[in-house]
């Protein structure tokens, strides 16, 4: 039987197949190692992290629908310290590759979790969480710059925004 080829490179990042974890509903891969071999993933997504620990909203946060299941979790992290000194021994362990969701207020903040991100080798790509409709800031936190989303990818790459 031919195995199909999966690879797919993204940006430069490649990975051995295109199944991904969505940010949040994987926590940081370790509670997850009992019921998948973490090593198939094709790359795995964390939960979206901040500069401070976040409780996120108070319960009840998820209920089931008929059609499903509705979430307003808050975005509940432990924070950008605790993830590197707790979580990323771990994930570094694994073969995925790791991609660190990020979200912040303002754009430094932004750039402060990129720059902290940068120096962990075990992370290899950063995905930039610029809405949630589940905190009161709600669609686009409190961060107000001209210009469209894209450009916010430039003060976390460490670069001057092409403003
Ligand atoms: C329980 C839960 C928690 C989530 N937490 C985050 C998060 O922390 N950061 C983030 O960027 N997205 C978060 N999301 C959004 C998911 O990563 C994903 O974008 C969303 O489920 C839509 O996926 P789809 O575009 O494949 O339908 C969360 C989603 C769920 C259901």
């Amino acid at each position: 039987m031919n195995i199909p080829d999966l690879r797919v490179d993204i940006g430069g990042l490649n990975l051995e197949n295109p199944v991904m974890t969505a940010s949040g509903t994987f926590g940081y891969a370790r509670e997850f190692e009992s019921y998948i071999d973490l090593n198939r993933l094709g790359g795995i997504i964390v939960k979206g992290l901040s500069l401070l620990p976040a409780k996120g909203n108070p319960p009840p946060r998820i209920v089931e629908t008929a059609c499903g299941m509705l979430n307003a979790i808050g975005l509940e992290n432990v924070g950008i310290d605790a993830f590197l000194r707790d979580k990323l021994p771990f994930l570094a362990r694994l073969r995925p590759p790791v991609i660190a969701n990020i979200y912040g207020k303002t754009v430094d903040e932004y750039a402060q979790l990129a720059g902290r991100l940068e120096s962990a080798d075990a992370v290899k790509g950063i995905e930039v969480n610029i809405s949630c409709p589940n905190v009161k800031q709600g669609g686009w936190f409190s961060v107000r710059i001209r210009g469209l989303p894209p450009r916010w990818c430039a003060p976390c790459a460490g670069k001057p925004p092409n403003t």
